[in-house]
């Protein structure tokens, strides 16, 4: 999750069993090689880092992914693009990959790219969206077309419960993003992992309009905006640093299960309560 995912959430992750992930969307290249090598030294375990195009453009989509291949964290999950000639890549520096897709001809495009994991995002998911499935729908149908590649579930799980649904269904593994922002060691604002507490399940919007970074009209889920600001036409994961105004008025990305969420955990304790 970029701008929310960083070393000591990843670290955490990893160290309780999960694969823990950096967020690396809106990191300079140099920021990319700081939060993999300190993510090292907090974790001996398998951990990834995630990359998507649009956020930095073709040329700081490049000199982050030339940092990636330098540094060889064991998994690189990307979103949102071609990566054909990306994948070839990651695999001749020894890394494991791993596409999110909305649909199943991006799936089966994944697969034939050669990806060795995917990832199926259903519209029930927190952040940016691909596509238009619900996850019950959009899973077996991945399942059917992925062969022996390991597919992963994600959107709107924040509990055991959806985990062994969709381990249930044939799944690999969950992807979760909204239940680890209410965690100890994510960077996000305390007013956003409030909001996240107090949010029930009926309190997600699917709205198109800007969120940071990304082109005007890319799809995303959030927590209906409650204020009359015009900064909740704006979409983002507000982060310890920003301002609280900020927090307090702009579009938070939420994902379905969000009406799940009541506590702020240590991740570790998370990926406890989920495994
Ligand atoms: C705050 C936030 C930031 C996200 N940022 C990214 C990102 O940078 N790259 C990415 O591939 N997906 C990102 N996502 C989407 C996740 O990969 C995943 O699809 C989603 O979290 C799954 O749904 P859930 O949030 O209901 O668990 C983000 C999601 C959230 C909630």
């Amino acid at each position: 999750m970029g701008g929310v995912a960083g070393p000591d959430l990843a670290a955490t992750v990893s160290n309780a069993g999960g694969l823990g992930h950096l967020g690396g969307i809106r990191r300079s290249a140099e920021d990319v090689r700081t939060w993999i090598r300190q993510t090292r030294e907090l974790t001996d375990r398998p951990f990834g880092i995630n990359l998507v195009p649009k956020g930095p453009g073709p040329d700081g989509f490049e000199a982050q992914l030339a940092v990636v291949l330098e540094e060889k964290p064991k998994v690189l999950s990307l979103f949102w693009g071609d990566f054909s000639k990306v994948i070839p890549r990651a695999r001749d520096a020894g890394i494991v990959t791993m596409v999110q897709v909305g649909s199943v001809e991006e799936a089966c495009k994944a697969v034939g790219d050669g990806a060795d994991i995917v990832i199926a995002q259903g519209i029930e998911s927190g952040g940016h969206v691909r596509g238009t499935l619900g996850l019950m729908s959009f899973l077996p149908a991945l399942l059917r077309v992925a062969g022996s590649v390991p597919v992963l579930a994600a959107g709107g799980i924040a509990s055991r419960e959806g985990i062994n649904i969709v381990l249930d269904l044939g799944a690999a593994g969950a992807w979760i993003g909204t239940r680890f922002v209410a965690t100890t060691e994510s960077l996000a604002h305390d007013i956003y992992k409030k909001r996240l507490i107090d949010a029930g399940t009926d309190d997600t919007v699917h709205n198109h309009f800007y969120s940071y970074g990304w082109p005007i009209g890319t799809p995303y889920r959030v927590i209906r905006p409650n204020k009359k600001s015009l900064l909740k036409w704006v979409a983002g994961g507000a982060r310890r640093v920003d301002n609280n105004t900020h927090a307090e008025r702009i579009s938070l990305y939420a994902g379905q299960g969000v009406g799940l969420i009541d506590n702020i955990l240590p991740a570790a304790e998370v990926v406890r309560e989920l495994s």
